[in-house]
């Protein structure tokens, strides 16, 4: 389902921020080969435009004078207070404020991690803000708080969506879901650190760009609001491990729950000893994700009951985190291996007729001189025209 504008309103120009990320980099293709008649998008990279900076945000909105603005930026989840709060926080409201003063739509992306454990949550569902929540949780629960204010107060045309576990390709973080990919591929996971029939929601980064495409052609409806965007049904966890276990034929992890104290214990243990491995000058941590243990002992599922009752469809209903596995395992795996960061893994499971391309380097070197090295001819056209 390719949704187009009315055939005669002019084309739209769109800014998108953090199109460097996973979230970013999917709306950024998806514009870019979707839309290319309709919706034009700039997506500056954050050394262009920080939106950590009001000043830059402001110049270069006063330069490019966009219709709509997406803002997919955030910090790395483990940054601190300073940082989180100044990207995720300050930073979106930034955005939001440059909006309203150009009276256009803003999107803005969000997360469950404002959101309680539980069943079937819905929008009207957050955790309290205290001090004691996570940087992550509280940035991104304060710039939802603050732009519900904006709205109320400033006539702010926004809309929310929250995402849950987001799966899909060209992440270059290895976070959420692919960490836990990354983790069993490269057996790093002897147990399974959850416990039995725990719960989550999960969301489709390929589909998502339908979803902004859709609210951005009806802002009359979506405008003000907050949204869940996850799949239909939620996935058991350590359903999901021993799929992904079975499908890369690995013994590990072995189906023994760890209990979560022992987990915990043991994650208390591995930080003590890296810290005391960098007085012997060895550098190594433990993924940022570590700190989200407790969610793996507990159910948090999304209610996606009201976006299924809007007038958005679905454009791959029958896409879920389970049918696309073996193509996400043999993206990473490969895309892993390529970059040398699987410490145990056989390459021979996803690519078992994979030549080194670089055994024979006389070989290679006659081929690219043999035919590939003339000066491109339709470049050479334009030099002449
Ligand atoms: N991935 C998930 O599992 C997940 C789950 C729930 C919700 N979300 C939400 O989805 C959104 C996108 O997340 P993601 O996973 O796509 O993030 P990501 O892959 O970590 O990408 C973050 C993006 O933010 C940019 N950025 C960071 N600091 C910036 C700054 N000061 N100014 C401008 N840009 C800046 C980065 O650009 P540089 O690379 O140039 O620094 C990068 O393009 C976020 O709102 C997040 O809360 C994600």
């Amino acid at each position: 389902m390719v949704e187009q504008n009315n055939s005669n309103s002019p084309k739209k120009l769109g800014v998108l921020i953090g199109g460097s990320g996973l979230i970013g980099g999917t709306l950024a293709h998806y514009f870019k080969t979707h839309t290319p008649e309709t919706i034009d998008i700039r997506a500056p990279s954050s050394k262009k435009l920080s939106i950590r900076n009001a000043g830059d945000i402001r110049d270069y909105l006063k330069r490019v004078k966009p219709d709509f603005l997406i803002n997919t930026a955030i910090a790395n989840i483990n940054s601190d207070s300073q940082l989180a709060v100044e990207v995720n926080y300050f930073g979106a409201i930034n955005i939001a404020r440059a909006a309203a003063a150009l009276n256009i739509p803003y999107i803005h992306l969000s997360s469950a991690s404002i959101l309680p454990v539980g069943d079937n949550l819905t929008e009207e569902n957050h955790l309290p803000i205290t001090a004691d929540l996570n940087n992550y949780a509280k940035s991104k629960l304060m710039a939802e708080k603050t732009l519900q204010y904006m709205k109320e107060n400033e006539g702010l045309d926004y809309t929310c969506i929250r995402l849950a576990i987001v799966y899909g390709d060209h992440d270059h973080k290895i976070q959420g879901f692919h960490r836990l990919l990354f983790t069993v591929a490269d057996e790093a996971m002897p147990f399974l650190f959850t416990k039995r029939g725990v719960m989550h929601s999960y969301s489709n980064a390929r589909k998502l760009p339908y979803l902004v495409h859709h609210i951005l052609n009806k802002r009359e409806e979506f405008s003000g609001e907050t949204y869940h965007f996850v799949d239909k049904n939620p996935v058991d966890l350590s359903e999901l491990i021993l799929t992904v276990k079975s499908y890369l034929n690995l013994s590990l992890p072995k189906e023994v729950y760890v209990p979560y104290p022992l987990a915990r214990f043991g994650r208390k243990s591995v930080s003590l000893i890296l810290k005391a491995l960098t007085k012997v000058g060895l550098n190594a941590q433990l993924p940022a994700e570590i700190m989200f243990l407790e969610s793996f002992y507990k159910t948090q599922t999304l209610s996606s009951q009201k976006l299924a009752q809007s007038s958005f469809i679905d454009p791959i209903p029958e896409e879920t985190i389970f049918s696309i596995l073996p193509k996400l395992v043999h993206y990473y795996l490969d895309r892993w291996t390529h970059q040398n960061i699987l410490s145990t893994y056989s390459d021979d499971i996803v690519n078992p007729c994979r030549k080194d391309i670089f055994e024979d380097p006389h070989e290679l070197l006659e081929s690219i001189h043999g035919d590939s090295t003339s000066p491109f001819v339709d470049l050479l056209e334009t030099v002449d025209e």
